[in-house]
């Protein structure tokens, strides 16, 4: 099996993971300095957010150019040194690319929207009468400019044209930007809101549904509109199996490509290709709103079999930089993290983890009025105290707050007076150093499930069969490849509950509570690999 679907994926938001040279923001210096913490986790590949130049108005997924590195972050040296200290590691390194849209400062925007008739004039997409598309954020997806006197669109933020990759100039280009870091080194792409790329061709008017008023991951952007026409179009899936043959040209090592889609798994997983000829992986989002029960997991499971039965491989995320700390779901409850960690190791995906996620850090409490985040500008009308109880986090700064490394100034992050974003106040229990001297902690936790995932072809090759023990609350399912045959049990309810397995045991080979035997009963919140 190709290394993209055996592995194991930690997300580092660069800004804020680890302050090499004391100015309160997170740099590459500082990444290549926390390395071998990430090794040691036993991760295989790491994800790292966008660090490219920036206006930073929506923190690098606003590029305004793609073949350099914004000051703040570092030097192409210090790129390059990146790459090769993640290779010398044995670990592989993802690079984020914005390919929807640019930031308004790139060149090719400013050429593009000071006439009607210049070089770049349609390497985004204008129009002299806007239709009735939406952003996937909610509002009017059409800004007016006045050089012009017409619109352009964004599917994003308005800061953030969408580039028109009809015309074959614009697919060049961006391509080409591909290639620069393939031959960089890089061992592939996580893809920006990749199903927004292109629109229909007529631009259609979007439905309108007096149902769809709240966002879903089926129907992004809400506000009363189904993005028919302006997402997940045919020709979108298209463009997936073209870049699949960019990234084909460097097949030596092999590269994968990981697409931050929405819109229901019919859709979806159509990134995949049929033959398996379009992007490697696709997020999977669903699962990021899970109610902490065994049977929401046990059909998760059963539907992404469905819709992504082997060689498809699903991806497993709980976390990530736009949205509130899976932690947040549970209340902030270590226990049933470690629960969670159980199953994302072991069911049949490719784990993708949070910086953070593995000490069980916590969202900040950034209120709305002081948030950096440029999503708080769309959603500045909503009262704290609602937005406080919301489900979905409206201030993405809270999930993006320094890493917690110690229990020193500025929790190890940076020497700084002022940091970026203010440190969480629950330091002392929750960082890497504590935890990695506890045996117990989540993140050994993290750490021993990595390692058996990696020595077990079962659990990072194998097949998955739901079993049914009996009891609702327990959610069990075998990880079988060859002889090899693993029986994992996770009690979701804090009661003590009996199973009854009919195959015979041969061995514990994890317990969340270090137990060496079982004789059938899990405690409360209790999670077991057995061989069997
Ligand atoms: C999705 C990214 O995950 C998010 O952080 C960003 O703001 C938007 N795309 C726009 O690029």
């Amino acid at each position: 099996m190709s290394w993209h679907a055996t592995t194991t994926i930690y997300q580092i938001y660069p800004r804020s993971f680890y302050d090499s040279n004391g100015d309160g923001i997170g740099d590459l210096q500082g990444i290549i300095q926390k390395l071998d913490y990430i090794k040691d986790l036993g991760f295989e590949t790491i994800w790292i957010s966008p660090f490219y130049c920036s206006p930073q108005e929506d923190f690098g997924y606003d590029i305004s150019d793609y073949y350099n590195i914004a000051p703040e972050y570092g030097t192409l040296q210090d790129v390059e040194q990146l790459i090769s200290e993640i290779h010398q590691r044995n670990m592989k390194v993802v690079f984020d690319m914005v390919m929807n849209h640019t930031s308004d400062k790139h060149p090719w925007f400013l050429e593009s929207r000071s006439s009607r008739d210049n070089p770049k004039a349609d390497w985004y997409i204008w129009r002299d009468q806007p239709n009735n598309w939406k952003s996937i954020v909610g509002p009017n997806g059409w800004q007016y400019c006045a050089e012009r006197n017409q619109y352009y669109y964004a599917s994003f933020l308005p800061f953030q044209p969408d580039l028109n990759y009809r015309n074959p100039e614009v697919k060049k280009a961006m391509f080409d930007v591909c290639r620069f870091w393939l031959q960089k080194g890089v061992d592939g792409f996580r893809l920006d809101i990749f199903n927004c790329i292109i629109k229909d061709k007529d631009f259609k008017d979007n439905p309108f549904s007096l149902f769809h008023i709240l966002p879903s991951e089926e129907h992004p952007g809400g506000n009363f509109q189904i993005r028919k026409h302006s997402l997940n179009q045919e020709e979108n899936f298209e463009l997936a199996q073209e870049l699949r043959s960019v990234i084909n040209e460097f097949n030596h090592p092999p590269r994968m490509l990981l697409g931050e889609v929405f819109g229901g798994h019919d859709k979806i997983k159509q990134y995949l290709g049929k033959k398996q000829d379009g992007l490697h992986l696709v997020f999977l989002f669903d699962i990021l709103y899970y109610k902490f029960n065994a049977d929401f997991f046990r059909k998760k499971i059963l539907e992404y079999e469905h819709h992504y039965p082997a060689p498809n491989m699903p991806t497993a995320v709980f976390s990530n930089h736009d949205q509130l700390r899976s932690i947040h779901r549970i209340g902030n409850n270590l226990e049933k993290a470690k629960l969670l960690a159980l199953l994302q190791f072991t069911m049949r995906a490719v784990p993708c983890v949070y910086y953070g996620e593995e000490i069980g850090m916590t969202d900040g409490k950034i209120p709305i009025k002081e948030g950096k985040d440029p999503m708080v500008n769309v959603y500045s009308w909503v009262p704290q105290f609602i937005a406080d109880r919301l489900p979905v986090g409206i201030n993405r700064d809270n999930c993006r707050t320094p890493m917690q490394w110690n229990n020193q100034k500025n929790a190890g992050f940076s020497v700084a007076e002022k940091t970026w974003l203010p440190l969480n106040k629950d330091v002392e229990k929750r960082n890497a150093e504590e935890q990695l001297s506890d045996k117990e902690s989540l993140l050994n936790v993290f750490k021993k499930l990595i390692l058996l995932r990696k020595s077990s072809p079962a659990m990072h090759s194998g097949t998955i069969e739901i079993i049914h023990t009996g009891n609702k609350n327990i959610l069990a399912y075998v990880r079988s490849c060859k002889d090899e045959k693993l029986l994992v049990l996770i009690n979701f309810s804090k009661s003590k509950i009996t199973n009854n397995i009919s195959q015979p045991i041969k061995k514990v080979v994890f317990s969340i509570k270090s137990k060496k035997t079982f004789e059938g009963i899990l405690d409360g919140f209790d999670g077991v690999i057995l061989k069997i």
